[in-house]
C-alpha cells in the first residue's frame, strides 16, 4: 500500500472514530474523556483497515464499511483498556501514554471499556448504517463481531491467557489462546469486510483463513517485540510477559523459530487471497508489513 493512501485511510478511520464520540451531557463528560483518551492517536488501526480492504477487495464502498470498521476499533480499544488493568496485565503505559486507569482510575477505565463495547453495537445497528449496508449484511456483521469478541472469541482468549500465567502451558494451549484473544478481532475484521463487499460463502471462509493466519502471527510478533523492543518504540511496557510469567511462543520456541513461524503464516495468509479475482496487492502488502513491523 502506498504511504499516501495509508495516510488517507487512517484519516478516514480516525475522523469517523471521533465523530461517534461526541457528547454534550456534562454529567458523563469524564466517561467520554476517558473513552476518547484511549481511542486517540497512537494505534495502528489494523483492524479497521482490514475491514476497509476486504470490503474494497469484494466490491464494497468505504462509507458503508466505515461504521463497522469503527466498531472493530472500539472493541479493540476496550480490550486494551481492560487488558492493562491491575487485575489483568497491570501495565501502566499504552499507545505512548499512561494507561487509561492510571489517568482516570480503575472504575472509570472499566466503564469506559464497557461503554466502548456498547458503542460498537450501537453504531453497527444504527438506522443509517443498516440503510446503507442492508439489513441482512448488517445483522451478519453484528453476529460475526459478537461471536468473535465474546466468550468464544477475544474474551475467552483473555481468560486462557490469564490461566496460562499459573501453569506452564503447552503449544496447543498457547495457539488456542492467541487464535482467540488476538485472532478473534482480526478474523472478525476480515470476515465483516468480505460480507459487506458482497463475497460469497467460500470467499468469506478464505477471508477468515487470512485473518486466522495474520492474527496468530500478529500475536507472535507482539511477543517477540515484548522482548526485543523498547518502551519508547512500542508505546507500552516491554518485558510485560516475562514479569507476568506468561507462556508465549517465544518462551516455548525462541525468537528465531518464531520469526520463521511468522513468515510461514504470512505466506499462508497471502495464499488464502487466491480465491479473490480483484487486485489483492493492498492485503498482500498489509500482511507483509505486519510480519516486519517494529511496533
Ligand atoms: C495490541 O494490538 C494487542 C494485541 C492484540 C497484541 P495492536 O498492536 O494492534 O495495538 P494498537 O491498536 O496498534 O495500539
Ligand atoms: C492482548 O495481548 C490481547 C488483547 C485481547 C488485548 P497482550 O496482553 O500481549 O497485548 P499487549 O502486549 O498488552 O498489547
Ligand atoms: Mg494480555
Ligand atoms: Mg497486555
Ligand atoms: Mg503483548
Amino acid at each position: 500500500m502506498k504511504v499516501s493512501s495509508l495516510k488517507n485511510d487512517i484519516k478516514l478511520i480516525e475522523d469517523a472514530l471521533y465523530f461517534y464520540l461526541n457528547n454534550d451531557n456534562k454529567l458523563i463528560k469524564k466517561l467520554f474523556d476517558s473513552m476518547r483518551y484511549s481511542v486517540d492517536a497512537g494505534g495502528k488501526r489494523i483492524r479497521p483497515r482490514l475491514v476497509l480492504e476486504f470490503s474494497r477487495l469484494c466490491g464494497g464502498d468505504d462509507l458503508t464499511a466505515l461504521p463497522f470498521a469503527c466498531a472493530l476499533e472500539y472493541i479493540h480499544t476496550y480490550s486494551l483498556i481492560h487488558d492493562d488493568l491491575p487485575c489483568m496485565d497491570d501495565d501502566d503505559m499504552r499507545r505512548g501514554k499512561p494507561s487509561n486507569h492510571i489517568v482516570y482510575a480503575e472504575d472509570t477505565a472499566l466503564l469506559a471499556g464497557d461503554a466502548l463495547q456498547s458503542l460498537a453495537f450501537e453504531i453497527m445497528s444504527a438506522p443509517e448504517t443498516v440503510k446503507n449496508a442492508g439489513a441482512y449484511k448488517s445483522v451478519r456483521c453484528i453476529n460475526t463481531l459478537a461471536n468473535f469478541c465474546g466468550a468464544k472469541g477475544m474474551v475467552g482468549g483473555q481468560v486462557i491467557d490469564l490461566e496460562n500465567e499459573k501453569k506452564s502451558a503447552k503449544y496447543k494451549e498457547v495457539l488456542e489462546c492467541d487464535d482467540l484473544k488476538t485472532g478473534g478481532l482480526i478474523k472478525a475484521a476480515c470476515v465483516m469486510g468480505a460480507i459487506l463487499g458482497g463475497a460469497d460463502d467460500s470467499q468469506v471462509k478464505m477471508a477468515e483463513t487470512y485473518g486466522k493466519c495474520i492474527g496468530i502471527s500478529f500475536q507472535i510478533m507482539d511477543d517477540i517485540l515484548d522482548i526485543t523492543s523498547t518502551n519508547e518504540e512500542l508505546g507500552k511496557p516491554v518485558g510485560s510477559d516475562l514479569e507476568n510469567n506468561k507462556t508465549t511462543y517465544v518462551s516455548l520456541f525462541g525468537i528465531e523459530k518464531c520469526r520463521q513461524m511468522v513468515n510461514e503464516l504470512t505466506d499462508e495468509a497471502i495464499k488464502a487471497l487466491d480465491c479473490f479475482s480483484a487486485d489483492k496487492s493492498a492485503l498482500k502488502e498489509l500482511a507483509l508489513s505486519l510480519a516486519n513491523r517494529k511496533k
